[in-house]
């Protein structure tokens, strides 16, 4: 016999594993999206590595501790997403985003090992790595180094590897400095997957009346193997990608190395053919090999080079999803100097610890302070960071003075912390890795939309459920609320 139990309408789009349906759509029915194998996929791969994830930090003795989602506000970091108090009229909490300060107190409180599954929150321009709530595997540990941290860590991510896509690593990934990824690829989070690394044409390119090159900071160039015979519209359609606001490159110059070993660039009129060789030679490039080079302020150069770099590798098929090139990036600045707001930012956040060694710059040159702070970044993308943590009352307010933190605002802020930090606080550090990041990279995928069961998209909105939206009158009353209509919506 067959019983019907439900009839079902015809669904708005097939559901089948490419569908006909388009994004909008899809999102607005996702409970039917969900029933795609591909998405289905997805989310068993996610179920799984969270359960690696816990069976691991189980083994190794971290205690799973759940902190609280409505905390206070920070002017530190991203925006906050703000929560009205009803029983407090006219005061907010805040959504976390991250446990940061809640960890550090658990390891004051003598909980050594702590970690937990956890969901964040930040006001932020959203990208395709990008959501307003999104889930971290955050850790923390007492007692422990930089070195003791990437140790354990980088065991849990060979775990992870291993268990969930039965890949194995038998070397100790990479430590670059921060230095170095940005002088080699352009990028805190460089992709190794491929070569193609970036080189400083700086001191070839200058004085020789050329004034592109003449008023640049910094020249800089890739090598494209292989693609010497690369058409002047395919070079014109390169040259259109790096003048994208996104990119913000001038212009591109490029050198051409003929397999018949003849040399034909953009830039023949300023220097020789022999000039051109030596720079070939001291980049790698061979006959048939396509050179491109920017000029400019060196770190939006290097940016942009970095840009063109990941571009040229997708291009030619150099960056396959399910090739794993994992490294962890190490000594990052302390400090970021905003030229808007004429202030200092901490790179990581405010309670990240400098290099006890690079201490005696905050008096000097507070730039150069190097932090104990690191990335663990595969294909490119940042999957992790964390930091050796300051614990010490006097360092901390150290920092928030070069934060530009009157004592009385760091104590009104972030009292609690440098309190607690009175009562024997251990060494601590810990990292957190973003889960849906960890999940799409491991599922070769870009957008970590498809490995959230209830995403929202660009605009930060949930089609499906139609939030974020007003509130009745009666709500808002109670909590002692008034709106102002934007403009648009009037
Ligand atoms: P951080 O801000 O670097 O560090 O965040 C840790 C990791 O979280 C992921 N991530 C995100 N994933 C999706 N959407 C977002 N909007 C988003 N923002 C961040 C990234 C990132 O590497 N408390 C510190 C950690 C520590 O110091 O221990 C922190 O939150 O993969």
């Amino acid at each position: 016999t067959l019983n019907i139990l439900n009839r079902s309408e015809v669904p708005p789009f097939t559901i089948e594993e490419q569908s006909d349906g388009g994004d909008e759509l899809r999102m607005r029915y996702r409970y039917l999206d969900l029933r795609r194998p591909p998405l289905q996929r997805n989310l068993m791969l996610r179920h799984r590595m969270a359960q690696s994830l816990r069976r691991f930090l189980d083994n190794e003795g971290f205690l799973e501790i759940e902190t609280p989602f409505l905390i206070r506000s920070t002017p530190e970091g991203a925006r906050d997403f703000v929560v009205p108090s009803r029983m407090n009229a006219g005061e907010f909490y805040a959504l976390p985003q991250s446990p940061q300060t809640f960890k550090q107190l658990l390891m004051v409180s003598g909980y050594d090992r702590y970690f937990q599954i956890v969901r964040c929150f930040r006001d932020e321009d959203l990208r395709a790595d990008r959501q307003p709530e999104f889930t971290q595997i955050d850790c923390e540990m007492s007692f422990v180094e930089q070195e003791d941290v990437l140790e354990v860590f980088e065991r849990l991510a060979k775990y992870m590897f291993s268990e969930t896509l039965g890949i194995t690593f038998d070397y100790q990934f990479q430590r670059m400095p921060w230095q170095e990824a940005m002088a080699r690829y352009g990028s805190d989070k460089p992709d190794i997957r491929f070569g193609m690394e970036i080189n400083d044409l700086s001191e070839e390119a200058r004085g020789k009346g050329f004034v592109v090159f003449d008023s640049a900071e910094y020249v800089g160039g890739i090598v494209a193997k292989g693609c010497a015979d690369y058409t002047r519209k395919q070079i014109d359609e390169l040259t259109e990608f790096v003048k994208r606001p996104q990119v913000g490159a001038k212009g591109l110059v490029w050198i051409r190395l003929a397999a018949d070993g003849s040399i034909k660039s953009s830039i023949d009129k300023f220097f020789s053919a022999d000039e051109l060789r030596a720079w070939a030679g001291k980049c790698g490039a061979e006959a048939g090999d396509l050179m491109m080079i920017l000029a400019g302020d060196r770190m939006k150069t290097l940016a942009a080079l970095n840009v063109l770099r990941l571009e040229m590798g997708d291009r030619l098929g150099l960056r396959d999803p399910h090739k794993f090139a994992p490294l962890w990036v190490v000594d990052f600045p302390l400090l970021e100097w905003d030229e808007e707001t004429h202030r200092f930012y901490a790179m990581h956040h405010p309670f990240t610890s400098p290099k006890p060694e690079d201490i005696p710059l905050f008096d000097t040159d507070p730039a150069a302070i190097r932090a104990n702070a690191y990335d663990f970044v595969v294909n490119g993308v940042e999957v992790g960071g964390g930091s050796i943590r300051i614990f010490d009352s006097a360092l901390q307010s150290r920092l928030f003075e070069t934060l530009g933190f009157t004592h009385e605002e760091a104590e009104k802020q972030f009292g609690f912390l440098m309190n607690a930090f009175k009562y024997g606080a251990p060494p601590h550090g810990g990292i957190a890795f973003g889960f849906d990041r960890m999940c799409a990279v491991f599922g070769g995928a870009d957008s970590i939309r498809d490995y959230i069961a209830f995403p929202k998209n660009n605009a930060g909105r949930d089609t499906m459920i139609d939030a974020p939206a007003p509130l009745a009158d009666a709500q808002l009353d109670e909590l002692a609320l008034r709106v102002e209509k934007p403009e648009a919506t009037k």
